[in-house]
């Protein structure tokens, strides 16, 4: 069965009625430039081949009423008119997010199964494959004025203000503007977009992913408080974002000796050497057909994120360690932070050897068993059906 013949079939099962179409958006894991996003720099996601699909028809009686596949018996219904930031909660309030950025759109409200296989806490974003299915379901069926673009901020809304994580633009521009055999290169000042083809098949590649099996949160701790550490940076160097810090030289008024000030000047350092490598990688990607060469510069960004933005945990550490020992071109952790996945890029021949002294050193350490698997650049969300 197809993955439309399975959202119409539970759509059917859980709401009866009529369906005006099946929407897909995916996943996302970020090559390079991390953290970035919020600090109006750059970054440069492929997306997944993993997708939320969304099955959506509008109502006549002001209700949006929820169903997902992976949440079964979890059935929700607020009327649109009672929408409000965190009611409701939980893995409903990304799509009743959208839904209440456009609630003037669909003032009848709206039903909406969603059915996925983008694995949910590792770091690859499946909130934003979540909340992108359903932003592209609603500006098709009734918001047709809206560009594609404007709905990263629909679908960023609803993270931040509705569900109330501070995140930036990264993972709703990776699932709304990818498309496939690209990593999407986004300036996420002026928003600006450049499709920098990644065949990684072609060269002998592959981007293997690792869940390390530890979770994270981005509406709690420690994300929110690197947020706010990179704008007290900004304010006391005197510039708009971090972005406009033009070396690390530039970092060194934020060195007064107090151990607040040490901090300040990691958590910026980070953010001026991680959107240096950002657009090395690019220049790399433009100018060679073997893709193999940004390894280093993958490595040399999770050292960062590892010592100076102080974001890593014991199994990413070990899951990147290994894997270069075991021959990988470069290796990082991605996304938030604080648990989830690294990422890995490995010649094609060597996948499963990395693979394996991975396994085999966690079963030493005695960490959670890591699930890796090969990911291809994928195509941004798009309608099904
Ligand atoms: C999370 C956030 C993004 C971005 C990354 C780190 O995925 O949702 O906005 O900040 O962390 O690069």
């Amino acid at each position: 069965m197809t993955a439309v013949d399975r959202a119409r079939e539970a759509f059917a099962a859980a709401f009866g009625g009529p369906l005006e179409g099946v929407w897909a958006a995916p996943g996302r894991v970020n090559v390079i430039g991390e953290h970035t996003d919020y600090n109006d720099g750059f970054v440069l996601p492929v997306a997944l081949p993993q997708t939320t699909r969304a099955a959506v028809a509008r109502r006549d009686d002001g209700l949006v009423a929820l169903v997902s596949a992976q949440h079964p018996g979890d059935r929700v219904e607020v009327p649109v008119a009672e929408l409000a930031p965190g009611r409701p909660g939980g893995w409903a309030g990304y799509p009743a997010g959208v839904v209440d950025a456009l609630r003037d759109r669909v003032p009848g409200g709206v039903s909406v199964l969603v059915d996925g296989d983008v694995p949910a806490g590792m770091g690859l974003s499946s909130s934003a494959a979540l909340s992108c299915s359903v932003a592209l379901a609603l500006r098709d069926l009734a918001a047709p004025d809206l560009a594609v673009a404007d709905l990263v901020d629909v679908a960023r809304r609803a993270e931040n203000d509705f569900v109330g994580a501070p995140t930036g633009i990264l993972d709703q521009s990776a699932s709304l503007l990818c498309t496939a055999g690209h990593a999407l290169f986004l300036d996420t000042r002026d928003r600006s977009t450049e499709q920098v083809p990644l065949d990684l098949r072609a060269a002998g590649l592959e981007l293997l992913v690792v869940d390390t099996g530890t979770t994270h949160d981005h509406a709690t701790g420690g994300y929110g408080d690197r947020r706010r550490e990179c704008e007290q940076a900004a304010e006391r160097l005197g510039v708009r974002a971090l972005r406009d810090v033009p070396d690390v030289a530039a970092l060194a008024p934020l060195d007064d000796g107090t151990p607040e000030g040490g901090v300040l000047l990691r958590r910026a350092r980070h953010i001026v050497t991680e959107n240096a490598r950002v657009l090395e990688v690019v220049r790399i990607l433009r100018g060679t057909a073997d893709p193999g060469a940004i390894g280093p510069m993958l490595t040399a960004g999770h050292a960062s994120l590892r010592d100076d933005f102080q974001i890593s945990t014991v199994e990413l550490d070990t899951a990147v360690a290994t894997a270069l020992e075991a021959g990988a071109a470069g290796a990082r952790m991605v996304g938030g932070g604080f648990g989830g996945s690294a990422v890995v890029l490995v010649d094609a021949d060597r996948t499963d050897d990395v693979a394996r002294a991975i396994t085999d050193r966690f079963a030493q350490q005695g960490f959670t068993p890591p699930r890796a698997f090969a990911v291809v650049p994928s195509a941004g969300a798009r309608r099904l059906a």
